[in-house]
């Protein structure tokens, strides 16, 4: 075994520069190059090495939650800003007989995590402190998650399942170009851990593209996981570290936190749009209620005849979205502690009347748009991958440790790099979030709650269903995430592009607060934009993407269908 960190290999280093220069993305406007077709089976992550790991299970006869087991804990490795142990996520997925499950492995608040911890003496936010402290670090969900999808689905052998990740821990594997980039630009508070650093750094010299990542202590970690399943994570000399690391840091977790850990199955959340059937996440997430909320909404409108990337489609789905981040941010919060209005959310009657305040000529500004009151019959850096198997199953699994690289702090000889989910709360009403996100009592702090996330894994079903899904997709990005994960559905399924062309056209975003409709620096012609301001819109040049969208699709024979988003280098890998 390697000694921790990086080994430079000028040679792979010259390769890796060359193709990320041969790779530069051609502009969003011209002609897309097609989808990668796959017969039998594809996996479409963000990383190569992990793409590859799903597809060589898939091609031995697993299926797709054997591969998606796979894949998630490669992406630990290969993928340290968003793939994890120490974070979180949600898992949809949709069987051959097409049935749709939903696994909520959401990091949970410690039990003696509270409000006021985030305040000072005046009662205001303390900056930072849910970012980038042990207040900041949720219960990590990933390991329970993918072994309570293992137990229920899965096909092959766990410890399998883990090898290909051990593999690449212990002997280290050439990073990207894009690895070596993020690091440098977004790994600042690595350089704040000792035990981050060792492994991340060369003594605070971030390594570059084609250098050897070798992670010796999370291929141990990985190790005791195929061997022991979740206890070898949750109780133990893992739990231990974790548990200190946190508490260094200024944290309150318990053993018993990690010990009481536990994936929760949930009912997916379901509508029609067009004639097709669109299922994803349920609260805690809110990306689910949302994109149903939107699409909805938009069904009123003939969103074919105004056209794709026309200044009138955009406002409409603009002003839609603005009226559904304002509803997020009074009802919506984990489940089990606030009860979310779901039914009353997605009411015909509620989403007509919020429908009839929107105008084709005219902004409503965010000053005048106040969460809706739906009506309450019922009782109650991020990364996504796609997943589909020869016989019609498929994962779509979007799972996060919040910002890139978390909180940046690992627990010391595990290797496990923590999150900083907690910043998801609202931690007092009314204050934004990292991301501009505003939220009340639905989401506020509590012991074992899980923070609302905005994570969207989704499928789609074509009119009538079918052997195989129509599309199954999700996204990073924050807020943002439920916006991409739309515009995407739209561009299919009323702009009529091929998939990935709907994946690679430019994309925007609104989140009723603040007041801005955001485009990616690429997407909007002037003449769009004087027609988005003469309609009232405060239109912005965002500094970055816009999600970015792994998909799967069907080809009009029958086969898979594999678009990688080109904002990062995802890769489509098939059989
Ligand atoms: O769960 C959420 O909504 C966020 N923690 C997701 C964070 C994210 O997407 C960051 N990636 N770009």
């Amino acid at each position: 075994m390697g000694a921790p960190g990086f080994n430079r290999n000028r040679r792979l280093a010259a390769a890796a520069t060359l193709l990320a220069l041969a790779a530069t993305a051609p502009a969003p406007q011209a002609r897309s190059r097609p989808a990668q077709r796959a017969e039998h089976g594809v996996v479409v992550s963000v990383e190569s090495l992990a793409s590859e790991v799903g597809r060589d299970v898939l091609a031995a006869g697993g299926n797709a939650v054997d591969a998606a087991v796979a894949v998630a804990f490669a992406l630990a490795v290969t993928y340290p800003q968003a793939g994890n142990l120490g974070g979180g996520g949600f898992l949809l997925y949709r069987t051959p007989g097409g049935e749709h499950h939903a696994l909520d492995f959401r990091e949970a608040a410690p039990a003696a995590l509270r409000p006021e911890l985030f305040l000072d003496e005046d009662g205001r936010p303390v900056p930072g402190r849910s970012l980038d402290t042990g207040l900041a670090v949720g219960v990590p969900g990933s390991v329970a998650g993918l072994w309570e999808a293992h137990r229920r689905w899965g096909s092959r052998p766990w410890a399998g399942l883990l090898a290909p990740a051990v593999r690449l821990a212990a002997e280290g594997f050439p990073i990207s170009r894009r690895e070596a980039d993020d690091l440098s630009t977004s790994g600042k508070r690595i350089l704040a851990d000792p035990e981050a650093r060792r492994i991340f750094t060369r003594d605070g010299v971030w390594p570059r593209a084609g250098e050897r990542l070798v992670q010796p202590d999370l291929a141990a970690t990985l190790r005791r996981i195929a061997d022991r399943g979740p206890e070898g994570f949750y109780r133990g000399p893992v739990a231990r570290a974790i548990v200190d690391a946190v508490n260094g840091a200024g944290g309150v977790m318990t053993r018993r936190d990690l010990a009481r850990y536990r994936a929760v199955w949930r009912e997916p959340v379901r509508g029609s749009y067009r004639g097709y059937t669109v299922v994803s996440f349920p609260p805690p997430s809110s990306g689910g209620v949302a994109l149903l909320q939107m699409l909805k909404l938009l069904e009123r409108h003939d969103l074919a005849a105004s056209g794709a990337g026309s200044s009138l489609t955009l406002h409409r789905v603009a002003e839609v979205e603005r009226r559904v981040y304002a509803d997020r941010s009074r009802w919506l919060g984990d489940p089990d502690f606030w009860n979310v209005p779901v039914a009353g959310l997605l009411d015909p009657e509620y989403l007509a009347q919020r429908a009839a305040t929107i105008r084709d000529d005219r902004a409503t500004p965010s000053t005048e748009i106040a969460p809706g009151e739906p009506p309450r019959h019922e009782s109650a850096d991020t990364t996504h991958f796609s997943v589909a198997d020869a016989r019609g199953g498929a994962v779509a699994l979007t799972t996060t440790l919040n910002a890139a690289y978390g909180v940046g702090i690992v627990a010391p000889g595990t290797g496990v790099l923590l999150n900083n989910e907690i910043d998801d709360f609202a931690v007092a009403p009314g204050v934004p979030n990292a991301y501009g996100l505003v939220g009340g009592e639905a989401n506020s702090i509590a012991g074992a709650k899980r923070p609302l996330s905005s994570m969207t894994p989704a499928i789609v079903e074509a009119p009538g269903g079918g052997d195989r899904p129509f599309l199954v997709l999700g996204s990073p990005g924050g807020p943002r995430i439920i916006t991409a994960v739309l515009q995407v559905v739209l561009n299919v399924i009323d702009h009529g592009m091929p998939l990935q062309e709907a994946v690679d056209a430019p994309r925007f975003h609104h989140q009723w607060l603040p007041d801005r409709l955001f485009h990616e620096s690429r997407g909007l012609v002037e003449d769009v934009r004087r027609g988005l301001e003469a309609r009232g819109h405060r239109v912005v040049e965002r500094d970055g993407d816009v999600g970015n969208v792994n998909a799967i699709g069907l080809a009009p024979d029958g086969a898979w269908l594999g678009a990688a988003d080109p904002r990062r280098e995802g890769a489509v890998a098939g059989h």
